[in-house]
């Protein structure tokens, strides 16, 4: 099966041009001059499919490399399964996902990450590659990391906070990372004080403010900076690289912009919600249908920053000046009814997070549309960087030849509504970005050379996705 995708302007991280791409099988074979041939050889009468992006941009495939499909947590599980959620990954333009290998205390991290792949075994829409979680740190948990290091699990998330459920001290992080300064995988931290979480959980609760407003008030930046501090602290003193996950307070980017100005193999990842939601008008929400427990639909960790302190605006900067790296979506969908809704009459007991998976190229996108990243710049945040730092670039994450045939023709005239009943392929029963308008369209997705995707159909099969095994991080000082 070879595809010619002609008259596009190419965009990577590095620039644009205008360029026809040949794929080859599951490769891109050549990226060439705009009607050019192959020593006289005539592409397009040689090819089975022409596929025309004139007045389109050609962009690699993108990467989510934090999501957490069918993940058990708050007691239930993330609503949407490897199937149902990697197909509408591919929807929206993304092609490759890596999500999250669960250990609880007392598992054993390579018995789950074997689980892990049997979930995701011929189910995938797209290619995807896992991280593992650690919660406490037995010694097998140590031996287990150079055994994942050689499965291609090459990167390793840990808890400041979720007390009894994922959270490790700080020696367990020191001996962790540790670890990860020896075998050189990369350790990634979701960054809040637990126990000042928890005390202040628990004071709300006691007070009678129960509604979902209140996750927000109990998770201040001061708790995400204190604990973003810490990180960088203890991965300074082992010589470990450390990767912040869902950064969404402007005092948590200047801690790891303080840090790399230092020297220190210190990264951020921030998601679509912290670009463009807030306390005020999402967690603060209220509605016919539920009240002021619409905010649940909102609930997540880190939350959802307060309008007024400006940490949107300083986090589009942060993507402009490199002091934030990546974005990533935390897709960690979960259904209002019988979900969410557990934490009717509290909270704290609402299941933690949105999804996202299929907007991220598309709300991202939106930000070059109003001025706030370049192009390239889109495709860094979104494709490149994501398989650099993850240890897979080169594979994916650029279009050139040798690459993975994942690629995206984007419609930059097109225009895309988001919510219930019109992109929305997600399995949630509402959308956290219901109403949201892109001034672009994913017209056509090609994965490992398949086209799986085209003028809004999901053409693809269960299973089309495989396992990709990842190398050390490519992204170090
Ligand atoms: O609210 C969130 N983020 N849920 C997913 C789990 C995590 O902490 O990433
Ligand atoms: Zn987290
Ligand atoms: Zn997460
Ligand atoms: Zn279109």
């Amino acid at each position: 099966m070879k595809t010619l995708i002609k008259n596009g302007l190419v965009v990577n991280a590095t620039g644009t041009g205008m360029a026809d791409v040949l794929i080859d099988g599951e490769t891109i074979a050549a990226v060439l001059a705009p009607g050019s041939t192959l020593l006289g050889y005539d592409l397009e009468a040689n090819v089975d499919t022409v596929i025309d992006a004139t007045g389109k941009y050609v962009i690699p495939g993108g990467i989510d490399a934090h999501t957490h499909m069918e993940m058990p947590f708050g007691g239930t599980f993330a609503s949407d399964t490897f199937e149902t959620g990697t197909r509408a990954a591919a929807w929206g333009g993304t092609t490759s996902i890596v999500d999250f290998v669960v250990q609880y205390p007392g598992d054993n991290p390579v018995e789950r990450y074997n689980a892990w792949q049997a979930k995701a075994a011929g189910n995938c829409a797209i290619d995807y590659g896992f991280h593992q979680i650690l919660s406490d740190v037995q010694d097998e948990s140590l031996v287990a990391m150079d055994e994942l290091i050689d499965e291609g699990v090459t990167s390793f998330k840990m808890f400041m906070a979720y007390k009894g459920v994922f959270l490790s001290d700080d020696g367990q992080i020191v001996k962790a990372m540790q670890k990860g300064a020896s075998n050189g995988a990369l350790m990634m931290m979701h960054a809040e004080n637990g126990s000042v979480i928890d005390l202040l959980v628990a004071q709300a609760i006691a007070a009678g403010n129960t509604s979902p407003y209140n996750h927000g008030l109990t998770r201040p930046w001061q708790a995400e900076e204190e604990a973003t501090h810490r990180a960088i602290m203890l991965a300074n003193l082992t010589g470990a690289p450390l990767y912040v996950v869902h950064v969404s307070a402007k005092q948590a980017v200047d801690q790891i912009a303080v840090a790399r100005d230092n020297g220190q193999n210190v990264f951020g990842e921030t998601c679509p919600q912290y670009l463009y939601l807030s306390l005020e008008d999402n967690l603060g929400a209220s509605s016919e249908e539920w009240g002021d427990f619409e905010g649940a639909k909102w609930v997540c960790s880190t939350p959802l920053r307060s309008r007024g302190e400006g940490h949107q605006h300083h986090m589009w900067q942060a993507l402009r000046t490199n002091d934030i790296q990546m974005v990533s979506t935390d897709h960690c969908p979960f259904c209002m009814k019988g979900q969410k809704d557990m934490g009717l009459t509290d909270f704290s007991k609402i299941p933690n997070g949105i999804g996202s998976v299929e907007h991220r190229m598309d709300l991202m996108y939106q930000g070059v549309v109003d001025g706030h990243i370049s192009l390239s710049r889109w495709v860094e945040l979104t494709s490149t960087t994501p398989a650099r730092m993850f240890g897979f670039y080169g594979k994916k994450g650029v279009i050139q030849p040798g690459a993975d045939g994942d690629v995206v023709v984007y419609d930059p005239n097109g225009h895309t509504s988001i919510g219930v009943g019109k992109t929305h392929h997600m399995n949630m029963d509402y959308s956290a970005w219901e109403g949201y308008e892109i001034d672009g369209h994913v017209d056509t997705v090609i994965s490992r050379g398949k086209v799986i995707v085209d003028d809004n159909q999901y053409i693809g099969t269960k299973g089309d996705g495989k396992y990709f095994k990842r190398g050390l991080s490519q992204y170090l000082i």
